[in-house]
């Protein structure tokens, strides 16, 4: 059996420690799907996000609210307490938060003490989905990840959710490399010429996208029957995957006739928003909305798309959780090899670790950070 040599595995484990993986920070100055908004009402809904314990819930007047759960007395859970009103009432002894987090009652004395509370999260809601913000800098909703076609009339939309049992760094990377369709996704919704297919990487800013042209080939059923292309060999799947935050994915595809001249063929186009949020280091709550432009009317293609599609993302989340037993196990000797298609989540990961290590420095108390040393003055005039 070839071993690798020990220069090769040394190469490899030096070029993994420049990705994200697992165990890297979590990036916190970013907007991230809290919850979807029609799950937050009038009961106070607990969830953890990037390892930190918050509760949502709505005013009387319908705007949503995002508190940190720990009550500021002796730490109990505000989940735990009750919603009067706008205010949460810790259920221990009854410390009384207004929305915006201030504390403004406590039960055994007159006074309250002024200036204390839990701390408020910035949310956006907008479509089906309800962005919350953790990070220590301003939350700018300037820098909410592009997702416009959730909100236009024109893509009929259905959703849901897992409870992943990975980390979302592996989800990203599942999602930038779609050539596990041909094998994970044997059975649903790949096809064997998948993997194979022509492909290309696009690298921007905080921006990465695999393109993957699947031309000629055979739809598979979740996608043929509403394109009424089932058993037609000539069919055209042409494929956008893109990291556009690290709380977004979208994967973009068209489907057409590819025996038709280009011009006037109809082309059909679905989308789907893959979203990790963080939960822990090894879990990830992972929402996801799939849409299409054509025939909106259709209901049974809504309900036909969403029964294959969640079928497939099912194998995603079950392949993610072997993966995740497996990488809780590692090593000092652990090294992976990559190949040209990984080229694009190679340079997602490298991304994802710079911005968790500029933002873990950045919080680094000044007293903690290496002092640089004295500027030499030795041989100046
Ligand atoms: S722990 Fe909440 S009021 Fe005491
Ligand atoms: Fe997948």
């Amino acid at each position: 059996m070839t071993q690798p040599s020990p220069a090769m595995v040394r190469a490899a484990q030096a070029a993994g420690a420049r990705m994200a993986d697992r165990n890297t920070s979590f990036i916190f100055n970013e907007w991230y799907v809290g919850a979807f908004a029609d799950e937050v009402g009038r009961s106070l809904l607990r969830r953890t996000l990037l390892g930190r314990d918050v509760i949502f819930y709505r005013t009387q007047e319908g705007r949503a609210v995002a508190l940190d759960n720990r009550c500021i007395h002796r730490s109990f859970p505000l989940s735990e307490g009750l919603l009067d009103g706008d205010t949460v009432v810790c259920g221990y002894h009854g410390f009384r938060y207004a929305p915006d987090g201030e504390l403004i009652q406590v039960p055994s004395q007159e006074r309250c003490p002024k200036g204390l509370g839990v701390r408020n999260y910035p949310v956006i809601e907008r479509g089906p989905l309800l962005w919350i913000w953790l990070g220590d800098e301003a939350a700018d909703p300037a820098l909410l990840p592009p997702h416009d076609w959730l909100v236009d009339p024109d893509w009929v939309c259905s959703k849901g959710y897992f409870h992943l049992q990975g980390n979302y760094v592996s989800l990203h990377e599942n999602l930038l490399d779609l050539t596990h369709l041909s094998y994970l996704h044997a059975k649903s919704f790949g096809t064997p010429d998948y993997a194979a297919a022509k492909f290309d990487a696009e690298i921007g800013e905080g921006r990465f996208a695999l393109l993957r042209d699947v031309v000629p080939t055979t739809l598979p059923p979740v996608w043929a029957k509403p394109t009424g292309m089932e058993g037609y060999p000539q069919a055209a799947r042409i494929v956008r995957s893109e990291f556009l935050a690290p709380s977004l994915h979208t994967v973009a595809v068209r489907f057409y006739d590819n025996a038709l001249p280009e011009a006037g063929r109809p082309e059909f186009r679905i989308r789907t928003a893959h979203i990790p949020t963080p939960e822990t280091h090894g879990t990830t709550h992972y929402f996801i909305v799939h849409g299409r432009d054509f025939a909106q009317d259709q209901d049974w293609v809504t309900q036909h798309m969403h029964d294959g599609l969640f079928t497939a993302f099912q194998e995603d989340v079950d392949g993610m959780q072997h993966l995740e037993r497996m990488l809780e196990k590692t090593d000092e000797d652990f090294y992976e090899i990559s190949v040209a298609s990984d080229r694009a989540s190679i340079e997602m990961r490298r991304y994802l670790k710079s911005r968790a290590d500029a933002e873990a420095q950045a919080r680094v108390p000044a007293e903690e950070k290496p002092v640089a040393p004295p500027v030499s003055l030795a041989g100046v005039a």
